[in-house]
């Protein structure tokens, strides 16, 4: 079965710690009954320990994951009581930044008909995988505030564009088109308004696509591509764009695969899968649905198959989506996804479609 892996788990704020604790729940049950060579580690990091101690993401803690963990299991992060969102900042980008997990891919796929919003569309359209860059652009925190809570107050923060930067998530995607059969690349910019920081991705995609030939590409304005994604999103295979744009296109890549509880992510280092990788739901901590056994945890459940994916287990991840597809089609799953079960019973439903 090979070496010891071992996985930290980071339940963080409102719904994290439930949905986090029902795929513990899945990891735990395919540890046993297959003989995984998984430990889970738990922290204790998010809104409470920052409220109770001052605690985000400490160096040694950080140290300790980069150096003896194969992944992250993260729930979600954000608290309305920490309204400035310091700890959420300082662990998520502690984690994408520190390990230089540039390669933020996000898969849009529906596992069901009905779950999918556009008329006359059904889950066979909604098939692709967005290449988020995670450690550039407006995320990097450079910038400031001038005369701050004045009339004159000036607010900048920059969008940091580097030529290895863009480079590295774009070959990422297109190595990924490549290895997955996947026959073509859209690259989403805004050049026409960021002419200097996006002309960049346009001439780099230009270069990186001449060396994949039997790859069909297309550039395309970031607007114009939501408005494509929803009218019709059967042709889009790969998607890859920056940071800022990633994060958008992917909640109304969620939108079309049948919500936030459905939709999967991968933080990776992609030329060294070695490194630690860190693996989240798109979804936030949804405050209002916390504590009351409602949220969905498939997306979860989901991003649990694609660690043991990452770890070396491909056919656990397709078990658990079979589960999933099993358990969306009986209606054994939360009311966001049609069904009428709670957030334990739909992950009940799910372990029991796995035996
Ligand atoms: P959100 O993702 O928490 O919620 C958006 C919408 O989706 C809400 O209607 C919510 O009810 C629904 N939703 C989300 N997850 C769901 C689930 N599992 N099951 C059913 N419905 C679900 O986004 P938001 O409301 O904009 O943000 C809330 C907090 O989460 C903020 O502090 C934000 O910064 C943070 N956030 C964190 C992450 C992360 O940790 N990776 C991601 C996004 C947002
Ligand atoms: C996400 C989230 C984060 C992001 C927030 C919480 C900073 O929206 O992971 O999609 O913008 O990357
Ligand atoms: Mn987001």
């Amino acid at each position: 079965m090979g070496e010891q892996r071992r996985v930290a788990l980071i339940g963080g704020d409102g719904i994290g710690p439930e949905v986090t604790a029902q795929a513990r729940r899945l990891l735990e049950n395919l540890i046993a009954s297959r003989g995984l060579p998984i430990d889970l580690w738990d922290l204790d990091l998010g809104a409470d320990r920052f409220l109770l101690d001052g605690t985000t993401f400490p160096d040694d803690i950080r140290d300790e994951i980069a150096s003896t963990c194969s992944a992250v299991l993260l729930g979600a992060l954000g608290d309305p009581r920490v309204p400035g969102l310091e700890h959420a900042r300082d662990i998520l980008f502690g984690m994408r930044f520190g390990f230089d997990l540039y390669a933020n891919i996000r898969p849009v796929r529906a596992l069901s008909d009905d779950l999918v919003p556009l008329k006359g569309r059904g889950k066979d359209d909604v098939d692709f995988v967005v290449f988020r860059e995670n450690t550039e652009g407006i995320y990097v925190g450079v910038g400031g505030q001038v005369r701050k809570g004045t009339a004159d107050e000036i607010a900048i923060n920059e969008d940091v564009n580097t030529r290895m930067g863009v480079e590295r998530i774009i070959r990422a995607a297109f190595e990924y088109a490549t290895s997955h059969g996947r026959g073509s690349v859209t690259m989403a910019d805004k050049s026409n308004a960021m002419p200097q920081a996006h002309g960049l991705w346009r001439r780099v995609f230009e270069l990186v696509a001449s060396e994949y030939p039997s790859i069909k590409t297309q550039a395309l304005y970031v607007d114009a591509l939501c408005l494509y994604l929803v009218q019709d999103p059967t042709p889009f295979e790969v998607i890859v764009t920056n940071n800022l744009f990633g994060d958008i296109v992917t909640d109304l890549g969620a939108g079309l695969q049948g919500g936030l509880g459905m939709a999967a992510s991968i933080n990776v280092h992609a030329a060294d899968r070695s490194r630690v990788a860190l693996f989240e739901p798109v979804h936030g901590s949804a405050p209002p649905l916390a504590g009351k056994n409602v949220a969905n945890p498939f997306a979860a459940l989901l991003t649990a198959g694609a660690l043991l994916n990452h770890l070396g287990w491909p056919d656990l991840e397709a078990r658990i989506e079979t589960a999933i597809t099993a358990c969306l089609a009986a209606g054994n799953c939360t009311t966001d996804v049609g069904g009428t079960l709670g957030t334990r019973e739909s992950t009940d439903a799910v372990l029991a479609q796995l035996d």
